[in-house]
């Protein structure tokens, strides 16, 4: 979604600039622009839709914009069409004003029609441009832009990160968040703000999050933070982790692939310093076992892939837990008015930790007593902050759009979840719970050598990339696992694809399936599999394409029916969609690929996404 970056400094601030928007462009954006003030020129500001390409042309790579204080925006259309003019940044009516923003301003129309009888004119459709005027309106009451900003945000309802240049103020960028994520970088030749630590890496890892209601003055020396009441606050500094490179495609055709392959390391870090002498331990999440016994219902919470994470854990905890597992869209569980009380635990699975519905959805959460448990990628994002416990999955920057490596790492973050539960529980027992962790262990070898044997993958996608619909069928951790595998396909490829209970079918989509028709039947699931032969019998029998995903165990049987078969390692049961889903990403990768689409950027998505 949007981007955000400011820098104070003592060079050019236009090219630092571009150079952050571009670390951003895997958002997602539709149009961009940046303001820049110097001494001789005040305020210049040059915004197009579009891709960078077209603002970085416009502007000559910066050339053309004169000065060290400057913000930047990639914007992700909301309020107005994407064009030009409702690119950011917007400017006040008397031009001394320059201000970007990510999310989105509730009562603005009302302060609109107030601000246009006070006089002011208008040249946008956007929520922002309220926001320049108001600020504006105000700063010419009070000539401070502090106390203006400060009144401003006391008039404003709904989200916000805000960078905001003032033609007065030749040496500071004021910065102002609520519900929407803003960094604060403290550099060397200069200070930084950023919705996104990927935009100024290559500057700084000393990094503080700034918090709700927070407003700070960023200058080439100093960064100062203010409570909503412009009492000075103390920041605590925070060292990012991992640098430039882990951001960068290092040599490969794609985010995606290179993330893909990432995938084995991503999944090692994530268990291996959680796994001590044969049992989890979860520092960040530690329970005794009456405070387990007292969860008489579990929640999880999320969108997209990272509800898919949710589907299979439902099966698998319930197995191992027995305890009532909903697992919830975030987008639905908000409104629903949902039976959260003191004795559920409620878990939030989140990449970015700044997915508004999953944030809303933990407030609703929390505000019924839930005790709620966060699992994310980034760190210091919104969600991770407000949970009552955090985990982290150690994917590292994962720029594609389409998760891979963050969605393995969830998967395996809530396998060992599960068993820790099940464990102070006493609902699993020894052998199996060794059985798991010893398997968990051996997984990164398992995906290298899923990984190793890519051709067949290319191979079926360059065979079937022509097809316009495509189903997914299996049971169970098959069915979540499809869910996955559809999801993929479809957001990069933009072929039609459904994930269906195979059991399901002969209740109606059946009818859907004719000669030719493609089918991805998964068959990786043991308990279940010759069930899921009968589904694959099925289709066939109507004349289905099919391509199959299976386990080593099963190859030859799945062979004698299937048209293609590729095959896993073999491991415990409910982690084989660790394994089983590698292949289904690689397809959705190749087809994408043949098909020549914008595999990292796919179009109208955003990495996260950060309105309703
Ligand atoms: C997955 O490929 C998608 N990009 C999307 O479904 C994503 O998983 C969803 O938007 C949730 O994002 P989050 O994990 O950052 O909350």
């Amino acid at each position: 979604m949007c981007g955000i970056i400011g820098f104070a400094g003592r060079e050019e601030a236009a090219p630092i600039l571009l150079e952050g928007l571009a670390r951003m462009e895997y958002r997602g954006y539709d149009s961009a622009g940046i303001a820049v003030r110097s001494e001789e020129r005040g305020l210049q500001v040059k915004k197009t839709k579009g891709r960078l390409q077209a603002l970085f042309d416009l502007t000559h790579g910066g050339a053309d914009l004169e000065g060290p204080l400057g913000i930047g925006h990639t914007r992700w259309a909301t309020h107005g069409e994407p064009n030009d003019i409702n690119a950011h940044p917007h400017i006040s009516e008397k031009g001394n004003i320059a201000l970007v923003h990510n999310g989105i301003i509730e009562n603005y129309l009302e302060i609109k029609e107030h601000l246009i009888r006070q006089g002011v004119h208008f040249t946008s459709d956007t929520d922002t441009e309220v926001v320049a005027q108001l600020l504006e309106f105000h700063y010419n009451e009070c000539h401070s832009m502090l106390e203006a900003v400060g009144r401003v945000l006391r008039r404003i309802e709904g989200s916000y990160a805000f960078g905001i240049i003032c033609s007065d103020y030749p040496n500071a960028l004021i910065a102002a968040r609520k519900d929407s994520p803003l960094i604060l970088g403290y550099g060397k030749g200069g200070n930084f703000i950023a919705s996104d630590v990927t935009a100024i890496i290559k500057y700084t890892r000393d990094v503080a999050y700034m918090d709700d209601g927070e407003i700070a003055v960023v200058t080439a020396d100093h960064i100062d933070v203010f409570d909503a009441e412009l009492t000075p606050v103390e920041k605590q500094h925070s060292l990012v982790d991992w640098d430039v490179s882990a951001a960068e495609k290092g040599g490969y055709a794609h985010f995606m692939y290179k993330e893909i392959l990432e995938q084995p390391e991503a999944v090692r870090k994530t268990i291996s310093p959680r796994i001590r002498e044969g049992r989890v331990v979860l520092d960040e999440f530690s329970m005794t076992a009456e405070e387990a016994q007292s969860i008489s219902r579990i929640f999880i919470i999320a969108c997209g892939s990272s509800y898919h994470v949710g589907m299979v854990s439902k099966y698998n905890w319930e197995r191992l837990l027995r305890r009532p597992v909903e697992v919830c869209l975030a987008s639905e569980f908000r409104y629903s008015d949902p039976l959260v009380d003191e004795h559920s635990l409620v878990i939030v699975i989140s990449q970015s930790g700044e997915t508004l519905d999953t944030m809303a959805a933990m407030r609703e959460a929390k505000r019924l007593r839930g005790r709620t448990l966060a699992i994310v990628n980034v760190v210091g994002s919104s969600i991770a902050r407000e949970a009552d416990h955090v985990l982290y999955t150690w994917a590292g920057p994962e720029i594609a759009v389409a998760t891979t490596k963050a969605y393995s790492t969830q998967l395996v973050l809530m396998d060992l979840v599960g068993l820790y539960l099940g464990d102070l529980l006493g609902t699993v027992d020894r052998a199996e719970y060794d059985a798991i962790l010893s398997e968990l262990q051996a997984l990164p070898e398992k995906m290298r050598a899923v990984l190793a044997d890519i051709t067949p993958i290319q191979y079926f996608a360059s065979r079937y990339f022509n097809h316009d619909s495509i189903f997914f069928i299996g049971r169970n951790l098959d069915y979540a696992m499809g869910l996955e595998g559809s999801l993929k396909l479809k957001e990069i490829s933009y072929i039609h694809s459904e994930a269906y209970a195979s059991g399901e079918l002969k209740h109606g989509t059946i009818s859907l399936i004719e000669p030719g028709t493609l089918v991805v039947a998964l068959g990786t699931y043991g308990p279940l599999f010759d069930k899921a032969m009968s589904n694959v019998v099925e289709v066939k029998a109507r004349g289905a394409e099919v391509l199959a995903v299976t386990t080593e165990t099963f190859r030859e049987r799945m062979e004698k029916t299937a048209d293609a078969t590729v095959a896993v390692p073999d491991t415990h049961p409910v982690l084989q969609p660790s394994l089983g889903v590698v292949p289904l990403q690689l397809f959705a990768y190749y087809v994408a690929l043949q098909r020549g689409c914008d595999i990292d950027k796919p179009r109208n998505l955003a990495k996260s996404v950060t309105v309703e």
